[in-house]
């Protein structure tokens, strides 16, 4: 206890002193790294599970659209499996690797990392195209420059424009085209296999008219390499921000009204807490007085000072079992965030709401990724470089009709312990977003809402985590009891289990897969697992980083007093859980 006491102490004065600038800092790493043996690709998180590298023979970074297309020729030719990546390597899942061990022999790695040199702006017809290895930002800066705005983006702006669409990225938003950038997607390049008279690869260009374009939209690296994408524009706008920190009592009912009465609408709910965060976020005319800024707390670059101290008291906390520390810690970041309005700035701080700015400074964020390589000081939260935080993503799809139902059932399992909950209020408790009915196949075909939750990572796959059991139960309620769907960017494996049958077009999706890679070259055993949602072997221990649902006391971990057991309120649920009774430790 006492040492809890004192690293807690330590990290709040930290993070308060955290404030002030910071000189020394460090961008991300690149995501791949290569010696005389050959790559490695890393994902940015440093989260690639058992395996956690993908080796891969070798790389490409063309530079041009001839040259990508050379280089799926050239694959193409020499039979080996194809996978893209753009510069930042984001997506949690491994989509983006093509194979291991003796598969990796005959593959190839397309970075889009220097394939960024065109942003062409049609300012009559309002589109933009863009090469598919642009970073967000620069889209953004180069559209609003022309007094444009783009209108969807995720909240993160570390993606690529290529790896943004094809994983279905969202913002928020129930009107017109709705929160998803591949829906703001007016056409696009893809460079497919071709046959040897066709010179082994070549171009398609793909529009709203065209049977393929649903297909591709969003197509997680499967058809081929989206090298140019297209998106709608409209005249720039400002957008005003107001946060309401208040009682979580009608979530449920009123999640529908405040996604149609606000543009870009969202709510934070912090279940153990009571506590939901709407977020009023509205369209207003560029004339509007404001110039701010949306630096989102947890995408500033932090102290290493900050994020090893989280660390090391949330892994205290988890060898404690000590559930009030986590308790008190979501508390001082609540209390921090509402402070600082999540880091909305007016003019370089936050003087009061409503905070007013320009789309492309408050559409999203990601400071920490501009942190100056001068030493090492601060950076992302999550840098593997340093051992900071560490954590699952899970983000699960639901249709509209079925999500006030799964609020009402977590409530009711938050009501039974909330402390339980407090783990995932350190982080953003549950995030809720909306998006609108898509004609993507690999997208949404109605309205819906989307929920991200984060939480505790153990560094070893073998370790259990202090109330495991409640956010197994979450997420067996979401996937399976309620059929949501999981975003293809995000979650652990048994996320995906029979993904194919929660999408009506999967099939149209497989029969274009067919058509422009008849050879499946873009197919690798991981996005293979992935897409075709398959469980896993099921070995000791599975159940603890989500590879599978525990069935048998052996699937959690015994030895540590974990078991496999009925969830609380969804008792179809198989969980692992902690018990006393049956284990002496
Ligand atoms: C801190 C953080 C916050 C996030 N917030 C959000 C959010 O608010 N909303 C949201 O929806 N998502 C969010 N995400 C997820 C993010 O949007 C996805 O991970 C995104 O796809 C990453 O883009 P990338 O350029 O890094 O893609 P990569 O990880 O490089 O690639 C993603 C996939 O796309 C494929 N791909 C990439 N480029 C091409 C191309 N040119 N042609 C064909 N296939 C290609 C890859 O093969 C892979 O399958 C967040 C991620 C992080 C790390
Ligand atoms: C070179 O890469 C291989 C794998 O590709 C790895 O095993 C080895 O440790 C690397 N060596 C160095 C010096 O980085
Ligand atoms: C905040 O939300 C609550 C609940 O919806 C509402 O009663 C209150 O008026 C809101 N406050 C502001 C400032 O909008
Ligand atoms: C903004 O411009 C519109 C006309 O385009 C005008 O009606 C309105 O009064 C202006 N608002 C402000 C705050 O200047």
């Amino acid at each position: 206890m006492a040492n809890q006491r004192w690293l807690f102490h330590g990290l709040i004065l930290t993070i308060w002193s955290s404030t002030f600038p910071t000189i020394h800092a460090m961008p991300p790493m690149p995501p791949v790294r290569c010696n005389d043996t050959g790559c490695i690709l890393y994902n940015s998180y440093g989260v690639w599970g058992d395996r956690k590298d993908c080796h891969v023979p070798s790389i490409i970074s063309p530079t041009t659209e001839e040259e990508l297309r050379l280089a799926v020729a050239n694959a193409n030719k020499n039979k080996l499996k194809v996978k893209v990546v753009s510069k930042f390597s984001h997506t949690i899942p491994k989509l983006a690797c093509p194979g291991t061990g003796t598969q990796s022999g005959n593959s190839i790695l397309i970075s889009t990392e220097k394939y960024d040199s065109t942003i062409d702006i049609h300012a009559a017809r309002l589109a933009v195209t863009v090469d598919a290895g642009v970073g967000l930002r620069d889209l953004i800066d180069k559209v609003e420059e022309a007094g444009l705005s783009l209108v969807a983006s995720p909240y993160w702006e570390g993606v690529s424009v290529g790896g943004m669409i094809s994983t279905g990225a969202h913002g928020s938003s129930w009107w017109d085209k709705g929160g998803a950038v591949h829906d703001h997607v007016v056409g696009l390049s893809l460079v497919v296999p071709a046959r040897e008279f066709e010179g082994y690869a070549k171009i398609i260009t793909l529009n709203a008219q065209d049977p393929l374009f649903n297909a591709a939209k969003v197509s997680l690296g499967m058809l081929g390499v989206i090298s140019k994408v297209t998106l709608s524009l409209e005249r720039g706008f400002k957008r005003s921000i107001t946060y309401n920190f208040t009682d979580d009592d009608h979530i449920e009912d009123d999640f529908m009204d405040h996604a149609k009465k606000h543009e870009f609408g969202d709510i934070q709910w912090y279940p153990s807490k009571h506590t939901a965060v709407y977020r009023y976020d509205d369209r207003v005319p560029l004339n509007t007085t404001g110039d701010g800024v949306n630096d989102f707390l947890g995408f500033q670059s932090n102290s290493i000072l900050v994020s090893t101290s989280v660390r090391a008291a949330e892994k205290a906390f988890e060898n404690e079992r000590y559930v009030d520390g986590k308790c008190t810690l979501a508390a001082s970041f609540l209390g921090y965030k509402k402070l600082i309005a999540n880091g909305l700035k007016n003019n370089l701080i936050f003087t009061g709401y409503p905070v007013v700015g320009h789309q492309g400074k408050m559409q999203t964020s990601g400071s920490c990724l501009y942190s100056p390589a001068i030493s090492i000081g601060s950076t992302c939260a999550w840098d593997p470089r340093i051992k900071g935080l560490f954590f699952y993503e899970s983000t699960a799809i639901f249709t509209a009709t079925k999500f006030g139902d799964f609020i009402r059932e977590v409530k009711k399992l938050r009501d039974l312990k909330p402390e339980n909950f407090c783990g995932v209020d350190i982080y953003n408790g549950f995030l809720i977003r909306f998006i609108k009915a898509s004609g993507a196949y690999l997208g949404q075909s109605s309205d819906s809402i989307v929920v991200d939750f984060n939480y505790y990572r153990a560094d070893e796959a073998s370790t259990p985590r202090l109330n495991q059991d409640v956010w197994e139960e979450v997420e067996q309620m979401a996937f399976f009891k309620h059929g949501a769907k999981p975003h293809w960017a995000k979650n652990r494996n048994l996320a995906f289990l029979n993904v194919q049958k929660k999408y009506s077009n999967f099939n149209k999706f497989l029969g274009a897969k067919k058509q422009l890679d008849p050879q499946n070259i873009f197919s690798g055993e991981w996005s293979d697992a992935i897409l075709l949602g398959k469980e896993a072997e099921k070995g000791d221990g599975c159940a603890l980083e989500g590879q599978c649902i525990c069935s048998e006391d052996r699937h959690c971990s015994p030895s540590k007093g974990y078991f496999c057991q009925p969830g609380l309120v969804y008792k179809e649920a198989r969980v692992c859980r902690y018990s006393t009774s049956t284990t002496s430790r």
